[in-house]
């Protein structure tokens, strides 16, 4: 039985307020919840309240969401069972009412959520991979895809594509896909260096280099990759996150870096060519969330060897999945927490996305905190894959981390099977 719950303000990665809930148990056990926070949010996004006070965090406070979880949702969910984790959450969703969590906070349901799926964990004497669903739990290592360069609007728009990424897939093992995501990285850092070309650290931990235009980086990305040793495509691919939606006023799509601006015709041409003269094995919002043709031509035409993923289109949320799966329009999902608002309905969208045969992907926010729920969460589901940012800083590396440790306590049960992931495009 949940005996006591509490919540108060901390502080993301980027040293903006967010949520922390504690649950507690009659026999003294506690749960934590630590709530992300992202900067390039989709529209259909849960809503994450804020108190908008511009005297107070420059209006990013979160007083009333940590209110909110002291009062009317602490009244709803003290003295039920914190092993029900599904009945806890359509409690607090039907408290709040609204279809996007808005009068109470996704980041305050979630906060609890999170806190309570910690704290059954605990009373179980289970790791949290090993209690978070109600089947059987997964064993699968997940395929890490890893940020070499930021932009957009984790980096103030120094380049208009937000990530340019790294995926091992010709590693054998989680562990490899680690050290050649390092050899890769610093193969990098030692060219921009030797370059002059280092402005800084983007939002995720990645590097916000000067280019003069968005080709220069894919040139970077080949180099990096082939200064350390692997053959591109092969060995290490590129992955991309467009964050389209960011990109696309009145009807085209801006790339100010390049100075040009795109149809959407244009821009699908656009993208294709990038896939064609680049080893791109990955793309995440390729075109706006509103975009739907494209989104359908796309998928179409190379959907059987790129992975194609919706975050913005989707926003973690099951209509707007079940809608994509229908229409054909990706071949994969970005699953983020707090996109949606609560543990159940995130492994809810996993299932979802599996069922269709396509491939989730776990991700991280680029607001983060020093939590590795995700790491358990991609586990327990089998997901096969994680995007958590770069391979620096702690509230990166506490999730790639946080797998070497799941890994260990699954032994000889603790499987991986990389870049074999994508066969399931094929299909
Ligand atoms: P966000 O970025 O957390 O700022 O939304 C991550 C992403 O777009 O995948
Ligand atoms: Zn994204």
């Amino acid at each position: 039985k949940i005996t006591s719950i509490d919540a108060y303000q901390i502080f993301d990665s980027r040293g903006q307020p967010t949520v922390e809930a504690v649950v507690g148990l009659e026999n003294g056990m506690e749960g934590i919840g630590l709530v992300p926070s992202g900067a390039s949010t989709g529209q259909f996004e849960a809503l994450e309240l804020r108190d908008n006070n511009a005297k107070c965090f420059a209006g990013k406070s979160v007083y009333q969401a940590i209110t909110n979880i002291k009062t009317e949702l602490s009244t709803l969910v003290i003295g039920m069972d914190v092993h029900q984790q599904r009945q806890i959450d359509e409690a607090m969703i039907a408290l709040d009412g609204t279809q996007n969590k808005s009068r109470l906070g996704a980041n305050a349901i979630l906060g609890i959520s999170l806190a309570v799926a910690d704290a059954s964990a605990k009373a179980n004497h289970k790791p949290l991979f090993a209690n978070l669903v109600d089947d059987d739990f997964g064993s699968l290592i997940p395929l890490p895809e890893i940020q070499l360069v930021g932009g957009g609007a984790h980096a103030h728009w120094r380049t208009d594509i937000q990530d340019f990424l790294i995926i091992a897939n010709g590693a054998s093992s989680y562990e490899q896909t680690l050290e050649v995501t390092y050899n890769v990285y610093h193969a990098g850092e030692a060219i921009l260096r030797e370059r002059g070309l280092l402005a800084g650290c983007a939002d995720e931990g990645g590097f916000w280099p000067s280019f003069d235009n968005h080709e220069a980086i894919f040139s970077f990305v080949v180099e990096a990759i082939e200064a350390a040793g692997y053959v591109p495509g092969k060995e290490v691919s590129i992955s991309l996150d467009i964050a389209a939606s960011d990109l696309y006023r009145d009807g085209r799509y801006h790339l100010p870096l390049d100075k040009k601006d795109y149809s959407s015709e244009q821009f699908y041409a656009l993208i294709l060519d990038w896939c064609q003269r680049y080893p791109v094995l990955s793309i995440e919002d390729p075109f706006a969330d509103t975009d739907f043709e494209m989104w359908q031509k796309l998928t179409l035409e190379i959907g059987d060897k790129v992975q194609i993923i919706g975050d913005d289109l989707f926003t973690t949320n099951l209509k707007l999945i079940e809608k994509g799966i229908a229409q054909k329009m990706a071949n994969s999902v970005l699953i983020k927490l707090n996109q949606i608002g609560s543990v159940s309905e995130t492994i809810d969208a996993i299932r979802l996305t599996q069922k269709a045969g396509w491939l989730p992907v776990v991700s991280a926010r680029s607001g983060e905190t020093e939590d590795a729920f995700i790491s358990h969460l991609a586990v327990a589901t089998n997901a096969g894959q994680l995007k958590v940012g770069s391979f620096t800083r702690s509230e990166r590396m506490v999730k790639w981390n946080e797998c070497i440790r799941i890994a260990r306590k699954l032994g000889d049960d603790a499987r991986f099977v990389g870049g074999d992931i994508y066969q399931a495009l094929k299909s």
